[in-house]
Order: structure tokens, then C-alpha cells, then sequence
């Protein structure tokens, strides 16, 4: 009996789920019957998290980064709960500024962190998400991706996050064709800014007030998106009602890149 609960039975892999969107979306996951193992490098309201949904909420402090923190989030989900349905690559830093500013060590800190980590634990994931995808029928296995509007679009000042999130887009395009025959439906969403910490991230572009009330005017609903948006977001795209949703990128902005 899943008491219309939208993801009972299942189990997901969240990164950044510490704060921000990766965290509305634990709770927006647990509430609807999903067992979460949130990642995340910093400890961040995981405590809290974990008192507020008791245990169907598992925090891992990892860095996605790295191939042996990621094999260890996995092991700990088959312990736990023998599988992982759904793994949503949502963790990522922000950066802006001119671009003559980017050095080695910061362009590889941005692509290592945007897209080489949810890279690297999708491989770590893969194995037992094609576990799930044998067993669960026409709602298949899930994996997502947090991208951003950032990659679909340029503004400037944001040469080397753009580019680490129009390769996001890049790895979600590819992995649909390879999993999708495989019954794993891969998706990304697009963000646009909201008032988190990757979002107060506005360095270059000005003070974030000041930033996201510009934007919050150039934006056709005029109201800048909040982290339950992405909640909702991922939930649909998780859930059976997604089952037909294969290889898109989903822009939750109110509007604004168009
Ligand atoms: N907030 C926005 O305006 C906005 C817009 C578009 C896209 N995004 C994207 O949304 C995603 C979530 O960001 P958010 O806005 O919730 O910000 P956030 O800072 O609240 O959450 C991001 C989380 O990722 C974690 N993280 C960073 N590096 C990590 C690593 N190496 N391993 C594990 N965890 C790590 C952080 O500790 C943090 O808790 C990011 O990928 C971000 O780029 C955000």
C-alpha cells in the first residue's frame, strides 16, 4: 500500500542535500515515501534534517569529487536499504568574474566540482541504478542533474560556471541515448537564481540584493524562483508521472531566459 505517496518504495541519492535546493528536495522526497542518503561536504542543517525526518534521512558528508567518498555514499545506501533508484547530481559552487581572472587551479576547481563530480558518481551509482531500472517496470530508474539556466544561455562574467554547466547539459544528453535503452531516464533542470548560497554567489554581477532584484524585474513573473520550486521539480521528474520524460532540460526560472 503506497498511501498515494509519489515515490514510496524507493531510494535516492541527493548531493548538496545539506542546503539549498538539495535539501528541500530530501524533504519534498522523504514526504512522499522515498528513503534519501543526502550527500554533502559540509554538515550544513543536515542535523536538523536528520531530526526532522528521523530515518529515512541518511547524511553522508562526502566530497562528489571524490571516487572514494562516492563508492562509500553507494555502499551506504545498499546497506542500508539494498539499492538506489533514483540519484539526483545537484550539488555545485558558484562563480563569476571577468574571465582573464580564471587560472589552472580555479578552472579546475570549478569543472571538478560542476561536472566532473556528478561524472564521477553517476559511474559510482550506475551499477546499482541498473539494478533498478531491471526491477521497476515502465517507471524506470531516475538520474538527474542540476544545471542552470547558465547552461542554455550566456550573461557575462560567468565564463568558467557557464561552461561547467553547459557541460552538465553535454553529460545528460549523452548518458539519456547510452541509459535510456536501458530504462534510466536522465533529465536536467535549469535552474534560475534563487537566494541560496550558490545563488548569493553574485561576486561580479554586484551585491546580491541588488542582483536579484534586477533580475527579479527582467524576469516575466517578476518573482525570483525559491529552492521547493526545484523540490517540485525534481519530484515530477522523479516520480511515475515523469515516466514518459527522457533527455530534457526542464527550466524552472519564472520566465527568465527567453
Ligand atoms: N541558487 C541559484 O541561483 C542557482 C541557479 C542555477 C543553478 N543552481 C545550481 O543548483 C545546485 C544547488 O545549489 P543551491 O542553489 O541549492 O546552493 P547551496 O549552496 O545551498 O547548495 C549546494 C550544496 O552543494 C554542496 N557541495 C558543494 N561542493 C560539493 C562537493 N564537492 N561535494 C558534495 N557537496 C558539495 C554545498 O556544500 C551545498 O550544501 C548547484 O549545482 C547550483 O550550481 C543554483
Amino acid at each position: 500500500m503506497n498511501n498515494g505517496k509519489r515515490l514510496f518504495g524507493k531510494v535516492a541519492i541527493i548531493t548538496g542535500a545539506a542546503d539549498g535546493f538539495g535539501a528541500a528536495t530530501a524533504r519534498r522526497f522523504v514526504a512522499q515515501g522515498c528513503r534519501v542518503i543526502a550527500v554533502d561536504l559540509q554538515v550544513g542543517n543536515s542535523q536538523l534534517m536528520m531530526a526532522e525526518l528521523g530515518h529515512d534521512y541518511v547524511f553522508v558528508q562526502a566530497d562528489h569529487c571524490s571516487v572514494a567518498d562516492n563508492q562509500r555514499v553507494v555502499e551506504t545506501a545498499l546497506s542500508r536499504w539494498g539499492g538506489v533508484d533514483i540519484l539526483f547530481n545537484n550539488a555545485g559552487i558558484a562563480w563569476t568574474g571577468d574571465f582573464e581572472s580564471i587560472d589552472e587551479p580555479l578552472l579546475e576547481h570549478v569543472l571538478d566540482v560542476n561536472l566532473n563530480g556528478p561524472l564521477r558518481m553517476t559511474a559510482a551509482a550506475l551499477p546499482a541504478l541498473k539494478e533498478s531500472a531491471k526491477k521497476s517496470g515502465s517507471d524506470g530508474a531516475v538520474l538527474l542533474f542540476t544545471s542552470s539556466g547558465l547552461g542554455l544561455y550566456g550573461v557575462t562574467h560567468s565564463s568558467a560556471y557557464t561552461m561547467s554547466k553547459h557541460g552538465v547539459i553535454g553529460l545528460m544528453r549523452s548518458l539519456a541515448h547510452e541509459l535510456g535503452p536501458q530504462n534510466i531516464r536522465v533529465n536536467a533542470i535549469c535552474p534560475g537564481i534563487s537566494d541560496t548560497t550558490v545563488g548569493r554567489g553574485t561576486g561580479a554581477w554586484g551585491e546580491p540584493e541588488e542582483v536579484f532584484e534586477r533580475l527579479r524585474q527582467a524576469t516575466p513573473l517578476r518573482r525570483l524562483i525559491e529552492p521547493e520550486d526545484i523540490a517540485n521539480a525534481a519530484l515530477f521528474l522523479a516520480s511515475r508521472e515523469g515516466r514518459m520524460i527522457h533527455n530534457i532540460t526542464l527550466r524552472v526560472d519564472a520566465g527568465a531566459h527567453t
